[in-house]
This record gives C-alpha cells, sequence and structure tokens, in this order.
C-alpha cells in the first residue's frame, strides 16, 4: 500500500508500505478515505519529538471504512463508515475508566504520561499513523465509531482531533458565564477552542496570532475579538489594558512547543534544549487575573525550563492540560453539529491527493496560501 513515510526533519514522501494485518482479535483495519494534517505532525516534521524514526508514518487524524475486523469485534462491521480518535486507548484500565483515554496505561510501554496516538513516534507507542491507504485500529471497540449519515466526512474528521481538541481547551478552562476568555494561536486548535468558548457561557473572546489571514477566521468562524502580535509591543500588557488592567478570566494555550515571541526561548526548543519555548504558556500565565484558569492545550516534550511557575502559584491560579480524551466530547458536539451551531469542517480549507503530501505538509507548516488546515483525501473523489 502507498503511506507516508517521516524521511527526517522536514523530509516526508510517499512509500510502498506492506499492508497492515490484524494482529490481536480486538483490531480492524481501516480503508482511510480522509486523513488530516495536525499541528502536532508539524512538531514531528520539524524533528521536535523524541525517537521519530525513519520511515514512520503520520497520520492521527483518520476517517475511513472498515475493510476488516477481528474475530472479538462486536460494534464495527466491514463496510462501516468511521471515525477514529487521534488516541489509542484499552477501555478498561484505571486511567480509561475515568474517562483519561489519552493517558491510557496499557497502549504505551515507554510512557508514564501520554498513552498512545497513531503515527505519533515511539514516544506514544510507535504505532503507524494513517496518512495511508490502510491502517490498523487497535481496540477497534473502544476508539471508533460509526458516523451517523447525517455527518459529512469533513466534520467527521475534524472530531478525531483537532476541534474535540479546541472544545476540551474550553472545558479544561472551566469558563463561567460572561468570562473573558483568552487564546493564544489561531490554528485550528486555537480556532475551535475560540469558538467552543462560547458554548460554555464566554461573554467575551480575545484570540492573539501574528498570522492575519488567522486572525480573520477567527473573527469570522469563532467571532472573536482579534489581537495582532506585531501590533503589540508587549502583549500581555495590551491584554491587561484590553481587560481592565486585571487580567482575563480564563485563557488557553493553543500554540505549544514552537511558539514564536522569544528568539533564546525558541531557538533552545529548535535545538532540543528543551522540550519547547514556553513563551506561549508564560503569556497565558502573565496575561490570566489573579485566581483565573490556564488551559495548556499546545503540545509540549516532557521537560520545558523557564516556566513562570512562581508567578503561577502566587497569583492562585489553576492549571490545567492534557491531550484531548476526544472520544469523550463526541456526544456533546454531535449534538451541537447536528443542530446547525457549528460546522467545524469549514476549517478545512486545503485538499491533497496522497501523492501531494510532501507538498501538503509544506503549506501548512510555512502557512502558504491561506492554509488553515489541510486534508488529504484518497479513492475516487
Ligand atoms: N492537547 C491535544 O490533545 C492536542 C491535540 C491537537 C493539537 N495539539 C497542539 O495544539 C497546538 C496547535 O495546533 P494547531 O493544529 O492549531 O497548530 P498550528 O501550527 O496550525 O497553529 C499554531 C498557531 O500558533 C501561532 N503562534 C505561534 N506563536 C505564537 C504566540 N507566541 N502567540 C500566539 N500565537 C502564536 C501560529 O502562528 C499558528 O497560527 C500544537 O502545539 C499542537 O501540537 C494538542
Ligand atoms: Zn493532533
Ligand atoms: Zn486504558
Amino acid at each position: 500500500m502507498k503511506a507516508m513515510a517521516y524521511r527526517g526533519p522536514y523530509k516526508v514522501r510517499v512509500e510502498e508500505k506492506p499492508e497492515p494485518r490484524i494482529e490481536h482479535p480486538n483490531d480492524a483495519i481501516i480503508r482511510v478515505t480522509s486523513a488530516g494534517i495536525c499541528g502536532s505532525d508539524l512538531h514531528l516534521l520539524h524533528g521536535m519529538m523524541p525517537d521519530t524514526r525513519i520511515g514512520h508514518t503520520f497520520g492521527h487524524e483518520i476517517v475511513g471504512v472498515v475493510e476488516e475486523v477481528g474475530p472479538s469485534v462486536r460494534s464495527l462491521s466491514p463496510g462501516d463508515r468511521v471515525m477514529v480518535p487521534f488516541h489509542i486507548s484499552c477501555g478498561s484500565c484505571f486511567f480509561c475508566t475515568r474517562g483519561l483515554f489519552t493517558n491510557c496505561h496499557n497502549v504505551n510501554p515507554n510512557a508514564t504520561a501520554v498513552g498512545a496516538i497513531y503515527g505519533y513516534s515511539h514516544t506514544t507507542g510507535g504505532y503507524d499513523g494513517g496518512q495511508a491507504e490502510l491502517v490498523r485500529v487497535p481496540f477497534a471497540d473502544v476508539g471508533p465509531s460509526v458516523i451517523p449519515d447525517w455527518l459529512s466526512d469533513r466534520d467527521a474528521l475534524m472530531l478525531t482531533d483537532a476541534f474535540s481538541t479546541g472544545y476540551f481547551g474550553a472545558q479544561l478552562g472551566e469558563i463561567r458565564e460572561l468570562d473573558t476568555v483568552v487564546v493564544f494561536g489561531a490554528g485550528p486548535v486555537g480556532l475551535a477552542a475560540a469558538r467552543s468558548a462560547w458554548f460554555f457561557g464566554a461573554g467575551r473572546v480575545i484570540v492573539i496570532d501574528h498570522l492575519d489571514y488567522r486572525l480573520e477566521k477567527a473573527r469570522t468562524f469563532a467571532h472573536a475579538e482579534t489581537m495582532h502580535l506585531a501590533e503589540h509591543r508587549d502583549i500581555v500588557l495590551a491584554l491587561k489594558r484590553a481587560t481592565g488592567y486585571l487580567g482575563a478570566d480564563v485563557v488557553i494555550d493553543a500554540v505549544g512547543a514552537e511558539a514564536d515571541g522569544d528568539v533564546l526561548l525558541h531557538v533552545a526548543a529548535k535545538f532540543k534544549l528543551q522540550g519547547g519555548s514556553p513563551i506561549a504558556a508564560n503569556w497565558a500565565i502573565d496575561s490570566v487575573r489573579k485566581g483565573g484558569h490556564v488551559s495548556l492545550i499546545g503540545a509540549y516534550g516532557p521537560v520545558v525550563t523557564s516556566v513562570k511557575l512562581g508567578d503561577a502559584v502566587n497569583k492562585g491560579l489553576s492549571i490545567r492540560g492534557n491531550q484531548a480524551p476526544v472520544k469523550r466530547q463526541w456526544p456533546r458536539l454531535l449534538e451541537h453539529i447536528q443542530a446547525g451551531h457549528v460546522s467545524p469542517g469549514e476549517l478545512l480549507t486545503h485538499s491533497f491527493r496522497l501523492d501531494d503530501i510532501a507538498e501538503a505538509y509544506h503549506v501548512f507548516s510555512s502557512k502558504l496560501d491561506d492554509c488553515i488546515k489541510p486534508v488529504i483525501t484518497f479513492g475516487g473523489d
């Protein structure tokens, strides 16, 4: 089969790989019909995540059709149209039974923190991902769901990660009615967080980035106010001014490890001297009000120094984060989509064939052609 393959930092290509097989009775093989490229894949592309091996196939946003199921699979049958959450979860360990699906204890022998993620290096289990014609889905009765007839592939794809993750970011912020919510990062995840903040009762939503076209999307898609990083010498001070000098009630970091804004921290992160630049997280800590909530959904490596921990403690902040257990968000998000409150697929601006995946990565990574998010499509569509 054809599959995306990592060839080292900034290099991906399409290769022939053996077709995946059923390896366990609860496995399914999915024929992929669309696969997203996530901002998290860019950290892999840029060589930021440890143990990303040559030949690894990325892709943790998967929509497809069931090709084959193992003998113990009960909830799926060949031919079903399914969406697959980005995390692999056993469904029965201490953590899964508490809804902490991304912290599953049974799927990743290497980790004490995160569980397993498709196509996300050996630090998350080494499972090949879905930017390929076929993908093996372990614990097939736990992860994938049959897509309701009324839900489009594009909306379903956004539920497998980016939109659900943004919604989760808003949820972690424990937004109270009329709260002012600030979102750092106007990528797909930040835009989803900003849009979702209204569902939780926000009274005001402000999105920050340095890309005009993404801020424009924040205004039209997320109905948010926007602030351009380049227009403010000190973004924290600007946010303080905008919030009566108290700070925002809730701040969501949807940027993560590769944040711009401090050259030294950025370079230290690029050279893997630490697990990412903490600049967005520090701005979140600085711009939230005392006693406020910080939600960290941007991805970081295990150890990040120069985080403003003392300020966070002395301000009495509540800080929460996780890889999003997206399946937990699906019931409520399906209600919102069916009611016409949101169409997450609107964030998919570019479509590429698998053969052109190197170009897709380049366009998304370099933020070319006003790209918000690309999707890889397969087959005859
Ligand atoms: N927690 C999870 O489960 C989860 C799931 C998906 C993605 N993520 C992470 O969320 C983050 C965002 O993902 P995405 O797909 O939206 O990525 P993206 O790269 O498309 O978007 C990131 C945005 O942040 C902006 N940015 C850079 N530095 C900034 C700064 N200092 N302040 C404000 N904005 C800044 C960029 O211009 C860009 O628009 C990534 O770190 C990704 O790994 C986490
Ligand atoms: Zn992702
Ligand atoms: Zn588990």
